[in-house]
């Protein structure tokens, strides 16, 4: 089949048709562009990380055109979707991990898209062996899916003698096996992920993928809190929006030890949602446009 891929005006890759396409083919391509349709859609409800829905395109993309390739006889290479996320807590590492786990079977990239997630203590072992041991059966488990381990430079932690190593050569080991059908992914703090691969030279080039996953900023936030509340039939009145959005400002330029991005919008809202049942119980007022309502007095803080 003759497809042509160009950027359009929009930055999007469309899939241009040759007129030779059989009905067949059209269809299989219709098929295909749903497919870009589908990442869109899965991560429609995610606010910002444009960059991060780019990238996702690109590898299925890729993904299809070795395919074609393949079909046409000409030499493709083994895709390699090993990943690593480097960004603060609450910037939505683990929720698009997640998603993507799902995203990859629909896709046909993985066949089962189950999600495992890890951290030190479900690799490394206590003697000698054991880690090996362990990080092999981990692998075995995720088998089909995605692996996505926490905090990846624990593993690191303890140095040349620290078992964590033996972890990290496992892994090593079965990610280069091309033919298994499963995805590492590696996250953490952008710091401590950047001295752990520059301890361990040659992890980086093992991973194709490098994902940067940025604070949100001021607008994100509040969209999130937006989108947070709207999902769950609520609303935010108009004093709300202006407490929260300047306790939020006040934590940005703060850099607020305890901030934790999307997370801690999340936090405020579900709380929000308490103690505005609590509120309206005190008060007997059950109107559908109070219970609807989450108002400045239902916004409280840590320290509030
Ligand atoms: N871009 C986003 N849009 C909407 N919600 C988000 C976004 N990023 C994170 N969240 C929400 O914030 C919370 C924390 O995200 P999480 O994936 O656990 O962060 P991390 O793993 O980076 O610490 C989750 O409830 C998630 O749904
Ligand atoms: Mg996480």
């Amino acid at each position: 089949m003759e497809t042509e891929m160009r950027a359009s005006r929009n930055g999007r890759i469309n899939i241009v048709l040759q007129d030779t396409l059989s009905q067949t083919e059209r269809k299989r391509s219709a098929g295909f562009n749903n497919q870009f349709k589908q990442i869109e859609e899965a991560f429609n409800s995610f606010v910002g990380v444009k960059q991060i829905k780019t990238t996702i395109k690109q590898i299925y993309a890729t993904v299809l055109i070795n395919e074609k390739r393949k079909e046409a006889g000409l030499s493709s290479n083994q895709q390699v979707l090993h990943m690593l996320f480097k960004g603060n807590p609450g910037t939505g590492k683990t929720t698009l991990a997640r998603r993507l786990a799902k995203l990859y079977v629909d896709l046909g990239i993985l066949s089962k898209g189950h999600f495992i997630e890890a951290e030190r203590a479900d690799l490394v072992g206590e003697y000698i062996g054991q880690t090996a041991q362990k990080t092999r059966a981990l692998i075995e488990k995720a088998m089909g899916g995605i692996l996505f381990i926490d905090e990846a430079y624990s593993l690191a932690r303890g140095g040349e003698k620290d078992f964590g190593k033996e972890a990290i050569d496992t892994l090593v080991k079965h990610m280069e096996d091309g033919h298994k059908d499963f995805i590492l992914i590696l996250a953490g703090y952008p710091s401590e992920m950047g001295r752990f691969l520059s301890t361990n030279p040659g992890l980086e080039s093992r991973f194709p993928f490098i994902l940067d996953f940025p604070d949100y900023k001021l607008e994100e936030l509040m969209e999130i809190a937006h989108q947070m509340v709207r999902l769950r039939e609520y609303q935010l009145t108009m004093e709300a929006d202006r407490k929260l959005r300047d306790y939020l400002y006040h934590q940005l330029a703060t850099k607020g030890r305890h901030f934790a991005n999307a997370r801690s919008v999340r936090n405020l809202m579900e709380k929000a949602i308490r103690l505005q049942a609590y509120r309206l119980v005190q008060t007997e007022n059950y109107q559908p446009e109070r219970l609807m309502e989450i108002t400045a007095a239902d916004i409280k803080f840590e320290n509030e």
